[in-house]
């Protein structure tokens, strides 16, 4: 390997691939023409070595711990920023003006109602449904009411299609929690700020006056701040996937949502509160499940612990469990949950398992439980976690088409049967 290019010596010959720069964090091996120089392609399960795209919005270095949103350190965005203005951020290339930022309220309270026939949809599932197949059902439908392709090259055209979807998706999430929770559901009101919105849109209850917590909108304000974006994460590089066909951005957010859905990703914020209950259940002996989760035979993982990329420690989740401790005091709350999670936190953290394995407490391990302790069922933590990720998902949708990056579409190392001759069912 020389400075930029890295020479592969194969079958004889040698082979050269140049270096893609980057400002800061890993540089790529740009090995495009690999297949048809040397009939090779690269295998990456998990795609852990590949990089799918050349990005610009958000930076995240795995080793240190550190996260940028377009250079910003997520530890002043979340102290001194907000999330209206942490869209803005992410969907254009700085931070806005007074001027841009009134533009951007402005553009997304224009659209800050649903079409009234999806009311008729939500009543269609049954209450049993889980909230994220809801959301991504509706968030499918909401093409049917607003068709036009966006053209991404029209400046206007691609914000006024980011603060529609923006919009209305807070309704989208506040109707599947109220669908949940067995109430009426209702528009927006262009005389609060989004989260302020979207706090009313899911909790104000019929019999009685409204009244806005600024303690739980502000915890609002910072959780959705620490989803925004989270690069090629596996929902977001779904987003970019299905865009990569050149189909519609709702579209494409809809099967970002299902992705999100999983377990593994953001469902961890569910499978975290359903864990600690378990274990508070199972008479709160938390060694006995770290010693499950190191145990190869069994499938029981410690959730809200790793990463693909934190290494060392992920930054939201510092930031999260000094918040959670901020509105516990605050709200006078005592949680069972919040102790075995740190009863287990210490234990995992001295355990050489966790340490060996770099496995730390991400995003997800607090998050569920100030969801909790906000009166939010547990079933509606990755909706909430999907309502943050909104605008990472268009930033990344809108830059991948920008760019014109090709479709999406990976090779395979092949290991199935060779050529046979098909046998008839008589003969089998
Ligand atoms: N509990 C026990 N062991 C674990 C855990 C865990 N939570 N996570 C990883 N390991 C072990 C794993 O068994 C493997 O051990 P070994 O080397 O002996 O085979 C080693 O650590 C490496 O794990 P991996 O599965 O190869 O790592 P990955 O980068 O493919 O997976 C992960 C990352 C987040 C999927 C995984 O750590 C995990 O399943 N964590 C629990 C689910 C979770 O909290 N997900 C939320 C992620 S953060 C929010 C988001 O981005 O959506």
């Amino acid at each position: 390997m020389s400075d930029n290019k890295v020479i592969l010596n194969y079958d004889g010959k040698s082979f050269e691939y140049p270096i893609v720069e980057s400002t800061i964090g890993d540089r790529g091996i740009d090995i495009s023409k690999l297949r048809d120089q040397t009939g090779l392609i690269t295998l990456d399960l998990g795609y852990k070595n590949t990089g799918a795209t050349i990005s610009n919005i958000t930076y995240l270095d795995g080793d240190n711990g550190e996260l940028y949103y377009r250079g910003y350190p997520i530890e002043q965005i979340a102290e001194k920023s907000s999330f209206t203005e942490v869209m803005y951020l992410l969907l254009n290339d700085d931070l806005p003006t007074t001027e841009q930022f009134a533009g951007f309220e402005k553009g997304i309270k224009q659209y800050n109602f649903v079409a009234d026939e999806m009311k008729r949809l939500i009543d269609v599932f049954p209450r049993s449904a889980h909230p994220m197949g809801v959301l991504s059902a509706l968030t499918s439908a909401l093409i049917a009411f607003n068709p036009k392709a966006v053209d991404v090259r029209s400046k206007e055209d691609m914000d006024h299609a980011a603060e529609m979807l923006i919009a209305k998706f807070s309704h989208l999430c506040a109707w599947t929690y109220r669908k949940k929770m067995g109430l009426s559901i209702n528009h927006g009101d262009d005389s609060l700020n989004y989260v302020e919105n979207f706090y009313k849109m899911c909790f104000r209850r019929p019999n009685q006056e409204f009244h806005l917590d600024s303690t739980v909108v502000n915890a609002l304000d910072k959780l959705l701040i620490l989803h925004a974006d989270h690069e090629q994460n596996c929902s977001t590089s779904t987003v970019r996937m299905v865009g990569s066909a050149h189909t519609g951005l709702f579209a494409s957010v809809s099967a970002g949502i299902s992705a999100l859905w999983g377990p593994l990703h953001g469902g961890a914020n569910q499978a975290v509160i359903e864990m600690l209950e378990m274990i508070e259940k199972d008479g709160g002996d938390v060694a006995k499940y770290v010693e499950k989760a190191k145990n190869k035979d069994d499938d029981f993982r410690l959730m809200g612990f790793g990463h693909r990329v934190y290494k060392n420690f992920d930054p939201r989740a510092r930031i999260i469990k000094k918040a959670a401790d901020d509105i516990f005091a605050a709200l006078g709350i005592e949680d069972k949950a919040l102790d075995i999670a740190l009863q287990l936190e210490k234990v995992a953290l001295e355990d050489e398992y966790f340490i060996e394995r770099k496995l730390y407490p991400n995003v997800d391990f607090y998050s569920g439980i100030i969801y909790r302790a906000l009166g939010i069922p547990t079933e509606m933590f990755t909706v909430m976690f999907a309502l943050g990720r909104l605008p990472g998902w268009i930033s990344q949708w809108k830059e991948m088409r920008l760019h014109n990056d090709p479709i999406g579409r990976p090779r395979q190392v092949y290991q199935g049967a060779t050529k046979r001759d098909y046998v008839d069912m008589s003969a089998r």
